[in-house]
Parts: structure tokens; sequence; C-alpha cells
């Protein structure tokens, strides 16, 4: 089954290392079914974009603006984005939420704004491990699925991937239980086709400690589109083997 494989690099890599990360993936993913997005900072758009071009691997952002101009020192917009290449953009991340206090309602309009620009999103969502333990998973993502997709029209959907990623799980080396994740990807189908119809479409992927061991069992459920992969994607060799897998 075709699968969408996105690596997330965050702030662990240097522009110059795109020359060798982007021939290498290119190289070994080549033929591959998958649709490979590689999530890095806005620094590398330009070397990657030289080393991926007639590759099929797309180039996604991990931040973007909620204004589309304007007096806003420092920050990067969609459009920038789009005409550096860039086809996709990570909004809502945990670390975003945390370290930087984004709301709901502020990754709403980062949402919008991507869209309105022509860029896809990988949306995140999850809950942390309080909320986990006291039993109020479910009802957390639930909420935030509620407050970031207000206002987001059916068909904008197409463009919009949901990445469960449970906070526990990031960066932790433990990752949800096959029926954990069975369970939350089915309870945001449920939300999705109630905030819409029961024939609305949506792409869901897990994201949370995927490495190289776990990544075939993981992946290869049925009710996942694919996976977002943070530390194990920072080796090209480990990560072209998950992006190039037949699911
Ligand atoms: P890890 O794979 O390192 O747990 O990170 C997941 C993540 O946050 C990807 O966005």
């Amino acid at each position: 089954m075709k699968k969408i494989i996105i690596s997330n690099l965050k702030m662990n890599t240097v522009p110059s290392d795109m020359k060798s990360y982007s021939m290498q993936l290119a190289t070994k993913t080549a033929g591959s079914k998958n649709r490979i997005i590689v999530c890095m900072p806005f620094t590398h758009f330009h070397t990657a974009k030289q080393f991926l071009d007639g590759s099929k691997i797309e180039i996604g952002a991990q931040n973007v603006s909620d204004e589309e101009a304007g007096k806003n020192t420092g920050e990067i917009s969609a459009s920038m984005l789009k005409d550096s290449g860039v086809s996709y953009v990570i909004v809502g991340h945990s670390e975003r939420r945390s370290k930087f206090k984004e709301t709901d309602r502020l990754i709403n309009k980062k949402l919008k704004m991507a869209l309105s620009q022509g860029l896809k999103v990988i949306l995140c969502v999850g809950e942390d491990r309080v909320t986990r333990e006291n039993k109020g998973a479910c009802q957390f993502v639930k909420k935030q699925l509620d407050d970031v997709l207000k206002g987001i029209y059916e068909n904008e959907l197409e463009s919009v991937i949901i990445a469960y990623e449970p906070i526990w799980a990031i960066g932790t080396g433990k990752t949800a239980t096959l029926k954990d994740i069975e369970k939350m990807v089915g309870l945001i189908r449920k939300e999705i086709a109630y905030l819409y119809n029961d024939k609305t479409q949506i792409s869901v992927v897990y994201g949370g400690s995927i490495d190289i061991k776990n990544y075939k069992k993981i992946i290869s459920l049925p009710c996942l589109d694919g996976a977002l992969v943070g530390g194990a994607s920072l080796d090209v060799d480990n990560f072209s083997v998950i992006a190039r897998e037949n699911y």
C-alpha cells in the first residue's frame, strides 16, 4: 500500500548537510511508490531544492506565519514558502504549542493562511502524558480538531494531513501501542465524519519515536496513511529504508 512518509529534521542539521542528505535520499528511494516529504528549517530550502530537483521528494517547512505580509520582523509567510519551492508546512507541532505558546486559535489562522496560499498542511494533534493517564486523550484530541478546523471547508481537507503525535511519545523512545494508535486514528476519522460528512476523505499519519526497528509494524497499520519521523529521519540511511518500504 502506498503511504505518506514524512521526515521532520527539527533544528538538528545545518544547510550544508542538505546536499548529501538530499542526494542520498533521492537515490535510495528512487522507484518508491510512497509519497516522501522532508520538513526542514527555512535556511535549508535552497540547497535541498537544488539536489531534490528531478526526484519526487517534496519539501516541507516546519512553521509559517499566520499573517500574509507586513510588519512581522523575523516571520516567514506562506507565499514566501510557496515561492521557495515548498509544498508542505507543519502546523500545530507540540513543540511549537508548548515552547512558543501556540494556541488552537493561532494554529487555525496559520492553517487557513497556508491553505489560502496553496500550501499543503501537516496538522499535528496529540495529548500529553497526564491527559492520557487521566483517560482524557480522546476528548482532548477531539477538541483540538474542532478548534483548529473551524472555518475549513471540506474540499480543503484534500490538502491536509492530520498527524497524531502523542506528546509523551515524541523523542522518548516509547511509541504509542498499535491499539492506542488504532483507537485514536479511528476517533480522528469519526470526528472528521461528524464535522463534515461520512464520505469525507482525510489522511492520518502517526508520529512519536518511530525508528528503524518499529517502523514497519506501525506504518503497516491499515488505519494509517503513513508516518511523521523525527529523530530517526536524521540518519539518511535509516530514513531511506523507512521511506522506500513497500507497506
Ligand atoms: P521523534 O520521531 O523523534 O519522536 O519525533 C516525532 C516528531 O515530533 C515528528 O514531528
